[in-house]
């Protein structure tokens, strides 16, 4: 059983600039509800309880945002208003929330490095909370698709999507065999490979399920790419070692880091899943 879900969450959100000098961009909503939100709310489907998010300076609103507010509360408590609390309302009482800061961005891999101890030893998931993801016909969530390969697999898998080849720069990209129906064993991986270079259109998202044993790879991984220490690398060494799957979830991506797929999101959203 996976319980844990890590959210590294201190990154700088320099696209959403001047926006993201003082809020995080993970509290950025799309309509209504913070890009955080959604992806606890898809881990919780997935059975995951313990929700692990990694911050950096500036970040107090994230712990707030999962925590009481006793005088709002108070103020609507009784009133019509009360029902737009239910949601979040829902996810305290199901899950636990723990913090841990991220002194320097040394980049993604060191973020799920800081993690460490607020995950121990075992199997956890890692989500991106600004690649947000709706099942858009699909039964359940990625997440969730991820863990029934889990519990077959028993190894890391890296979830991902085909990109159009001009965008194969803005991704780690992943290079595999078949092995099942949208289902790879990676065999090699490169974080945002220069333009025409790329080995595969296979571009890696914001949900991984990672075994234990990829701290100490992060350990001994080397900063890469912008001087920052990429999951990409130890991956990469960890698939070289042992195995790691990519897979080819079910459902639509939109990509919250960047302000047209925020857009594309906040339309969808209003139009197909937000309820008044
Ligand atoms: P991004 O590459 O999107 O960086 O990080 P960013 O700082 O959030 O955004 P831009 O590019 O400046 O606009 C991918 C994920 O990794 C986290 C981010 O919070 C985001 O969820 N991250 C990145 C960290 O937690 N720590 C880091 O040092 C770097």
């Amino acid at each position: 059983m996976i319980k844990k879900c890590l959210f590294p969450a201190a990154g700088y959100g320099t696209r959403f600039l001047p926006a993201t000098k003082s809020m995080p961009k993970e509290m950025m909503p799309i309509v209504n509800k913070p890009l955080i939100e959604f992806g606890v709310d898809e881990a919780l489907e997935a059975g995951m309880s313990d929700i692990c998010i990694v911050t950096g300076r500036g970040k107090h609103s994230l712990m707030d945002h999962f925590d009481i507010n006793y005088e709002l509360e108070h103020q609507i408590s009784g009133t019509v208003k009360e029902k737009k609390l239910k949601d979040i309302r829902l996810i305290m009482d199901k899950a636990s929330f723990t913090f841990i800061r991220q002194r320097e961005m040394k980049g993604l891999g060191h973020a799920i490095l800081t993690g460490e101890k607020l995950i121990g030893d075992e199997a956890f998931a890692v989500v991106l909370a600004d690649d947000l993801c709706v099942k858009d016909g699909a039964e359940q969530g990625v997440l969730s698709q991820m863990v029934a390969l889990y519990d077959k697999y028993k190894c890391s898998i890296v979830a991902v999507e085909s990109v159009p080849e001009n965008e194969t720069h803005k991704y780690g990209i992943v290079q595999g065999t078949r092995i099942d129906d949208n289902l790879y064993r990676v065999e090699n991986m490169v974080e945002k490979p220069e333009p025409g270079t790329a080995p595969s259109n296979m571009a890696i998202i914001g949900r991984y399920i990672l075994t234990p044993d990829i701290f100490e790879i992060l350990k001994n991984t080397q900063p890469g790419k912008a001087g920052e220490i990429q999951i990409t690398d130890a991956l990469l060494e960890q698939a070289k070692k042992g195995r790691v799957l990519a897979y080819k979830f079910k459902g639509k991506r939109f990509d919250c880091g960047s302000i047209p797929g925020f857009i594309e999101a906040t339309n969808y959203v209003y139009e197909n899943v937000y309820q008044e």
